[in-house]
């Protein structure tokens, strides 16, 4: 989180950690069994490091804002820690995940198939609420087929690794989602990182050493998601092509959000879906399910199929997970009146944020816009302050983000009304002058 601090405040901390007691009841006895000792995980230098910064906010009295307690999600508003907020850190793009149809669709699939899945695709066999989402999704990208997963994440991690490999190359961008760079590791191809969004770069690259690498892959994200801005995928895609590599576009924040029926970057940029080789998305975010798609030929899907570890060696997504994702894809295309509110939010809260002198770094105003802070501790007090006056937006810190680029994220949604959206930005206001007005975090300890 806080890792480019001076001796003097780590050995202050130090200090402060050693002169307190554990909060953790150890019990003195074992309860049952021969005695033998476990790995204190405690002592790992990553852990030490943790440790510290807790206890950094402990001295300073900073209550971290994440894994708060949350209940009675609704739409626009969340209770957090007991108190009624409005809610800026939901996926929920479309207000999909409290819907009737979302919601009967799913209890229906558990009525008739039940909660689990029970088995891999490839030993169970397939059920027919898969194909039902799979031909849907294929569709909505106007592709030959679709392969649904059982996370996001390991969408990525799986379909990568199992399309590269030690004589290939892979280029991602710097702002990419950790699961991609996973995806990369794990293949073993050579991994290239150039300056977000920079199509001249990649140009540029590929003309000096494409030919060195037999399989070439291009990873990048349709709408960023720590900072809300789209690559410019016509040109990529026609550099793309021109050096004999494949385009995988992570949908992960974009499908169901860009786009004027919410189809996804290509529909907003009008590039034929078929130019890109490999669509990512989660069913997580607008889709208010979970789990993770690939579309595109019906080659690559049937190549997935043998050959990615998380769908292969993984259980099947579950029928009422399926099913949801199925009903927001209907509704999605059904009432795209959705997607238009939500771009009007997002550009709302994106002008408002930008008159009233906010950072917002990137963003273009979909449903991403980040207020950029700077240094992690007021992100996160920040965050604290905002949620005093009954908004819930949460801090993207360090590693998450670059050292001093900490931000606070706003996720906004079609289900903010326009009074959210300005008083949201009236107390961002409010709290930024406090913010800016702390010291900073050495300080800080120092006077604690
Ligand atoms: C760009 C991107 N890709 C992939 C994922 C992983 O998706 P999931 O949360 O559905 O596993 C995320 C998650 O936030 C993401 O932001």
């Amino acid at each position: 989180m806080i890792s480019d601090r001076s001796n003097e405040m780590d050995a202050l901390l130090i200090q402060l950690r050693s002169n307190r007691e554990s909060r953790v009841d150890t019990p003195s006895k074992a309860q049952n069994g021969p005695s033998v000792k476990g790995f204190d995980f405690s002592t790992l230098p990553d852990y030490r490091q943790m440790s510290m910064q807790r206890a950094a906010g402990d001295l300073i009295g900073i209550d971290l804002p994440f894994f708060r307690v949350t209940s009675q999600e609704d739409g626009a508003q969340i209770t957090v820690a007991g108190k009624r907020c409005l809610q800026f850190a939901s996926y929920d793009y479309l207000g999909f995940n409290q819907h009737p149809d979302v919601r009967n669709a799913a209890e229906r699939a558990v009525q008739e198939w039940g909660v689990s899945a029970t088995a891999s695709r490839l030993v169970g066999g397939e059920r027919p609420f898969h194909a039902k989402l799979e031909q849907k999704i294929a569709s909505a990208y106007s592709v030959e087929d679709a392969l649904a997963l059982v996370s996001g994440h390991a969408t990525n991690v799986s379909v990568i690794s199992a399309l590269t490999g030690p004589k290939d190359l892979v280029l991602i961008d710097s702002l990419i989602h950790n699961s991609v760079s996973e995806g990369v590791r794990l293949s073993g191809a050579t991994r290239l990182v150039f300056p977000h969004n920079d199509m001249s770069w990649i140009d540029r690259k590929l003309a000096e050493i494409r030919g060195q690498y037999s399989r070439v892959l291009i990873v990048v994200e349709g709408l960023y998601s720590m900072d809300g801005d789209t690559p410019d995928l016509v040109k990529l895609a026609e550099i793309k092509s021109r050096h004999d590599a494949w385009l995988m576009v992570d949908e992960a924040h974009s499908f169901g959000v860009l786009g004027k029926t919410g189809r996804g970057i290509s529909e907003a940029v009008g590039i034929d879906p078929r130019s890109v080789e490999i669509w990512m998305g989660t069913l997580s975010k607008a889709l208010a399910s979970s789990g993770g798609f690939i579309a595109g030929s019906a080659a690559l899907i049937d190549y997935l199929r043998f050959k990615a570890a998380g769908f292969v060696f993984s259980v099947a997504l579950s029928a009422p997970l399926a099913a949801a994702a199925s009903a927001s894809i209907d509704l999605l295309l059904a009432e795209p009146e959705r997607v238009k509110k939500l771009a009007e939010n997002g550009q709302y809260f994106l002008k408002s944020a930008k008159q009233q002198g906010l950072n917002v770094g990137l963003s273009e105003g979909s449903a991403i816009t980040p207020i950029v802070i700077g240094d992690s501790m007021r992100a996160i007090i920040a965050a604290n302050l905002l949620l005093e006056s009954g908004i819930n937006a949460l801090p993207i810190i360090f590693p998450a983000v670059p050292e001093k680029q900490a931000r606070l994220r706003f996720f906004v949604t079609a289900t903010h009304s326009r009074s959210d959206l300005d008083y949201a930005i009236k107390t961002l206001v409010d709290v930024m002058k406090k913010v800016e007005m702390m010291p900073d975090l050495a300080t800080m300890i120092r006077q604690a």
